[in-house]
């Protein structure tokens, strides 16, 4: 049984497409998944002949062929032939449970498994990577402010700007916590290419248990003119990110969003980096113990509810910081 009892999102539906297998992970399970007509299963990455990788072999009309010896399994995952005796032998594969919701894959070895509540609406675009750090510091990154100014410099916020007090208030909630924060005149590319009436933006920062960030900004008329959802998973080494983002900028959001796709391409990559970076680093030190100020709390607040959940805020505080 699994422990997790939530589904872990491991790819967009669009990215898998039909009679290609494609591996995945399910935490640090190799796990092959399998597009035939409509359905989409997806089976312990290993074929029980000799264990070679099914994520390797060939997909045909529903029929999963190991391209070792070339045992065929079918789609409830049955062997039906092996050539060298021209007969099934009686075995199958381990099957682990799918679920295709907002547009995802999502896979569990327990059917019962949750699947986070998120908006239904279509995103403007999407964007899918691998990051070599691990999904803690990865959320933190997608989640806190106080990095823009030095790795998005020019896009987001700036080194070189004037910084300005802005309240914050942190507020719990049944699946995580939200941090809203004042709203701020525009410091990067990113708010000066949109227009005028937009650009006094205030951010809210959303956690939700157990792997996703939302990022919100709001206008002065209270509209929300875009919305960021990260929707994590750890595989393997590696944190898996799907992102989806939603723009509502009126007439604007067609152009906005060919302007902002490849900006938003450039931050993931400039915060790939730094996280690939912090995570190679910290392989040097066994137990690094961080230091975390009152302006962390969203780092600090992420790490309770992954490892130490009766800790975590049960009321609404504020804070300051300087962006
Ligand atoms: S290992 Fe798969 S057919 Fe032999
Ligand atoms: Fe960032």
């Amino acid at each position: 049984m699994n422990s997790n009892p939530y589904f872990i999102p491991v790819l967009f539906e669009k990215q898998l497409t039909a009679d290609s297998p494609v591996k995945v992970w399910l935490i640090d399970t190799p796990v092959v998944l399998v597009k035939s007509k409509d359905a989409i299963h997806a089976y312990e990455d290993f074929c029980p002949h000799r264990g070679a990788p099914l994520s390797k072999g060939f997909v045909k009309d529903g029929v999963l062929t190991c391209r070792y010896h070339g045992w065929e399994f079918n789609a409830n995952g049955k062997n039906k032939h092996v050539p060298v005796k021209n007969a099934a032998v009686d075995c199958e594969l381990k099957r682990i449970q799918v679920a295709v919701k907002y547009g995802i894959i999502w896979i569990s070895k327990d059917s019962t498994a949750l699947i986070p509540e998120l908006s239904e609406e279509l995103p403007a675009f999407t964007l899918n990577g691998k990051i070599h750090a691990s999904i803690l510091n990865t959320l933190e990154n997608f989640l806190e402010g106080s990095h823009t100014h030095f790795v998005h410099d020019g896009l987001v916020r700036s080194k070189k700007i004037t910084r300005q007090k802005i309240e914050a208030t942190l507020i719990p909630s049944e699946t995580g916590f939200s941090v809203h924060y004042q709203s701020e005149p525009p410091k990067g590319l990113l708010t000066v290419l949109t227009p005028a009436r937009f650009r006094n933006l205030r951010a809210v920062s959303t956690y939700m248990h157990p792997n996703i960030s939302v990022l919100e900004y709001w206008n002065d008329a209270n509209i929300r003119v875009a919305r960021i959802e990260g929707i994590l998973s750890t595989q393997q080494t590696q944190t898996v990110y799907l992102a989806r983002i939603y723009l509502h900028l009126g007439l604007f959001t067609p152009i906005a969003t060919m302007i902002a796709k490849p900006i938003f391409k450039k931050i993931i990559q400039q915060d790939k980096v730094i996280l690939e970076l912090q995570e190679k680093n910290l392989q040097h030190f066994k137990q690094p113990s961080f230091v975390s100020d009152e302006t962390d709390v969203v780092g600090v607040e992420i790490q309770r509810w992954l490892y130490n959940k009766e800790n975590r805020a049960v009321e609404p505080f504020n804070f300051t910081v300087y962006w």
